[in-house]
């Protein structure tokens, strides 16, 4: 419907995010805005230009037509705004076992502050894709979108999203789109973005959801588990996020367990030049 609306900021920020909390980074989105909304008939003259990522930069219409080329009638995507760690390669590599195709598809929008930028990450990528993973079954390619952490819902957007590019599958695993309050609570509820789905017909969404539990290094089996795939007396090995940061920023390679050593480096290298940077002014 065509027309200019007031903008209700609080009914839309408990309707999206479950909470008008300032501190909440999606919240705060809101509140940046002006107070009406305009509505009505979207007709796109010129596109917004980027200088970056510009091979990796394909529309639903390009990946749905590679994807035929390449033969995939299965694809899945993976969501991700970090660095893929071990975990996260776990996830992807399950997943693909079932399909013909993964397309891996990092956020390369706004995202919050301590997140690491994008195009750090883009570089994580392609090294472990390199070493890694098998280049006749992967797709490396962005998701032009900011990030708004909004969980459980964000989940269901990124969900139809993938679809849109062609996608058949989509992995939520847990906390996915999460964030946490100044008190280091969680906002959602680790499993809420996978339960969400639970509301609507799997028609209503039109592509099938990957669950994953959550997913480390267990020391008892020597692999990834996850919660269920790990033995009763599972030892699990993780490092926290605080310590992997001050692991590389002393330039120091966190344990192969965690993340491979070739993302490590090119997280070490993005720290040593910000470091550089901030010295210098
Ligand atoms: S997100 O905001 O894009 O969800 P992230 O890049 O950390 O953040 O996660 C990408 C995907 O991997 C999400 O579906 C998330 O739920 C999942 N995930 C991340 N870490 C784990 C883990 N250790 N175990 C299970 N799933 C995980």
């Amino acid at each position: 419907m065509a027309g200019i609306f007031p903008l209700d900021k609080k009914k839309e920020a408990l309707a999206v995010y479950g909470t008008d909390e300032e501190a909440h980074p999606g919240v705060q989105q809101i509140l940046k805005m002006g107070d009406f909304l305009v509505g009505g008939r979207i007709s796109l003259f010129d596109r917004p230009a980027h200088t970056d990522f510009l091979e990796y930069r394909l529309d639903p219409k390009q990946t749905r037509e590679l994807f035929q080329k390449k033969n995939w009638k299965r694809v899945v995507a993976f969501q991700t705004r970090n660095p893929i760690h071990r975990a996260h390669e776990y996830l992807t590599k399950c997943a693909l076992e079932t399909v013909d195709g993964l397309m891996i598809h990092p956020l390369v929008g706004e995202t919050k502050g301590d997140d690491v930028p994008a195009r750090v990450r883009m570089e994580c990528y392609k090294v472990l894709i390199d070493k890694y993973y098998p280049k006749d079954h992967v797709l490396l390619s962005v998701f032009p979108a900011a990030m708004r952490y909004a969980g459980p819902r964000e989940a269901v957007w990124h969900a139809i999203c993938r679809k849109n590019y062609g996608c058949t599958h989509f992995i939520v695993g847990r906390d996915h789109a999460g964030c946490s309050k100044p008190d280091g609570k969680p906002y959602y509820g680790s499993y809420d973005a996978q339960l969400i789905f639970d509301e609507f017909t799997p028609e209503e969404i039109g592509i099938e959801i990957y669950k994953f539990e959550h997913s480390f290094y267990d020391k008892k089996t020597g692999g990834i588990v996850s919660f269920k795939t790990a033995p009763a007396d599972a030892d699990q090995f993780s490092v926290s996020g605080t310590k992997l940061r001050e692991m590389l920023r002393a330039g120091q390679i966190p344990p192969p367990e965690i993340t491979r050593p070739e993302v490590a480096q090119v997280l070490i290298e993005a720290m040593r030049e910000k470091a550089a940077v901030s010295d210098k002014s």
